[in-house]
């Protein structure tokens, strides 16, 4: 029995894809383990997304060449995001690996294993754009049985002058509306209550297709499939947001109002640079759009601190905004370079000493803010998903007092006790107490 592990580096679409390769190798035959220090093959799904995670892909390659010296018969593949960008390079950067494929080959990993052990030569498949369609159809083996990733497209066309996606993703591309919802009918069908539409920039859905159909007409139509509770989309990109989506959001019960807005920055000289096509008072006008329209909604943001050329009056802009918007979370990024982007070449990069401090001063006030949003929300009554549970006495064997685990609609963690069998249901929670990464509540009867 051969004995297979997956490692996964960088965002939601790596580890859904992460989920289509378990599903490949259970396929193939291969037996899934948790425990890397078991496995007879490793494969390793990158991200190129900053520096630092690059490394961390290589730095994990450079012990796992350990591990193959003590065993010879292990064999390991790499994929995704670097993969896809340095193709052989990376056999010469590690030559104790055996597999390396794109993030366009996903579908052929059975055909390229057995090459691999026929030919016992290394494998290097990396395809360009042509064959994306491929990628769907195949048995996906999910982490979650509760909540689902659905992938709506792939891709990116907006070449925003930081970032490597569009190089490592290929152009943008929808996936049939048919297809998608077949695959959501099917979730609900087996039991799964929430489902996460995933695509780089959501809000245009539909261009390209034979079919009319946009994102705001996707979510109504999820809306309807029986079964399913909640949905959730990421990520929007704000020069695409539209009324049309806030009032879809609006009167389906079903789509949860969290908005994964991400504004990267508050100077429009930045933004302009950036090659973002909104200024800062543009995001913020949409900001109040949706808040206008749905009052309760909650949004979260990126954000880069230290982009080429970012004075201190930039980044005070951004502080600003901010403290406007008053953000429920923000995933706060140093710029890094990137090889390909448009970025990687301008002449004034800022200096790290002085990135890190902005990083921290920003990191202090959301972190402010953050706690006093969650704190807010102390007395409130919230709907949570119950995602899992942990038996209080140790053993379970009382059968009644768990510590179960769910999510409001706007996604925050909520911790309380409860019994086993509500796992998977929708109950209302009084919030009782507030940190800054969680909340506490008592459920409801
Ligand atoms: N498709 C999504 C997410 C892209 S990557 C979107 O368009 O919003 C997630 C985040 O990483 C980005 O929003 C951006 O804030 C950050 N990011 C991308 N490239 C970066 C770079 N070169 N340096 C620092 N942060 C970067
Ligand atoms: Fe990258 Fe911009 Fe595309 Fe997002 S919209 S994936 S940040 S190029
Ligand atoms: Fe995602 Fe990283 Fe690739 S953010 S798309 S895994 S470069």
């Amino acid at each position: 029995m051969v004995k297979a592990y997956v490692k996964t580096f960088g965002c939601q679409m790596n580890e859904h894809d992460s989920e289509r390769m378990r599903g490949l190798l259970h396929k193939v035959g291969y037996t899934l383990t948790p425990d890397e220090a078991e496995a007879d093959f490793i494969l390793i799904n990158t991200c190129s997304i900053r520096e630092k995670a690059e490394q961390k892909a290589f730095s994990h390659l450079g012990r796992l060449k350990l591990r193959k010296a003590k065993k010879p018969g292990l064999r390991i593949g790499v994929c995704g995001c670097i993969a896809q960008r340095e193709g052989e390079r990376i056999i010469r950067r590690a030559p104790h690996v055996d597999l390396v494929f794109g993030t366009k080959n996903i579908h052929r990993l059975p055909q390229l294993i057995e090459k691999m052990i026929k030919t016992k030569r290394r494998v290097i498949e990396i395809y360009d754009d042509r064959e994306r369609w491929q990628q769907f159809g195949c048995e996906i083996e999910r982490d979650n049985p509760i909540r689902a990733w659905v992938t709506i497209m792939q891709g990116c066309n907006n070449y925003c002058t930081y970032c490597v996606v569009p190089y490592v993703r290929g152009s943008e591309w929808s996936r049939p509306a048919q297809e998608i919802l077949a695959e959501i009918r099917d979730l609900a069908a087996n039991g799964y209550k929430e489902v996460t539409l995933l695509g780089h920039n959501v809000n245009s859905y539909g261009r390209g297709l034979d079919q009319e159909i946009n994102f705001p007409a996707l979510l109504r139509a999820i809306d309807q499939i029986e079964g399913i509770e909640r949905i959730r989309f990421t990520t929007s990109h704000p020069k695409d947001f539209s009324e049309e989506l806030v009032e879809a959001i609006a009167d389906c019960p079903k789509v949860c109002e969290h908005i994964h807005l991400p504004f990267q920055s508050g100077s429009d000289k930045i933004l302009k640079s950036m090659n973002r096509n909104y200024t800062a008072a543009e995001y913020i006008d949409k900001v109040n759009m949706l808040r206008a329209k749905i009052p309760q909604a909650g949004i979260t943001s990126d954000v880069i601190v230290g982009f080429p050329t970012e004075e201190e009056a930039d980044f005070q802009q951004t502080l600003r905004l901010i403290e406007e918007v008053q953000f429920e979370g923000l995933f706060t990024f140093l710029y890094s370079r990137r090889p390909q982007t448009a970025a990687g070449n301008f002449a004034q990069q800022v200096p790290n000493s002085i990135k890190q401090k902005r990083f921290e001063i920003l990191l202090e006030i959301q972190n402010r803010i953050s706690s006093e949003r969650n704190e807010s929300l102390v007395g409130t009554q919230q709907e949570v998903l119950i995602e899992e549970g942990k038996a209080l006495d140790g053993d379970g064997t009382s059968g009644r007092e768990y510590l179960l685990r769910g999510r409001t609609r706007l996604n925050k963690i909520v911790e309380f006790t409860g019994p086993p069998d509500q796992i998977g249901k929708l109950r209302q929670v009084k919030i009782t107490k507030a940190n800054r990464f969680n909340l506490e509540g008592i459920m409801l009867p």
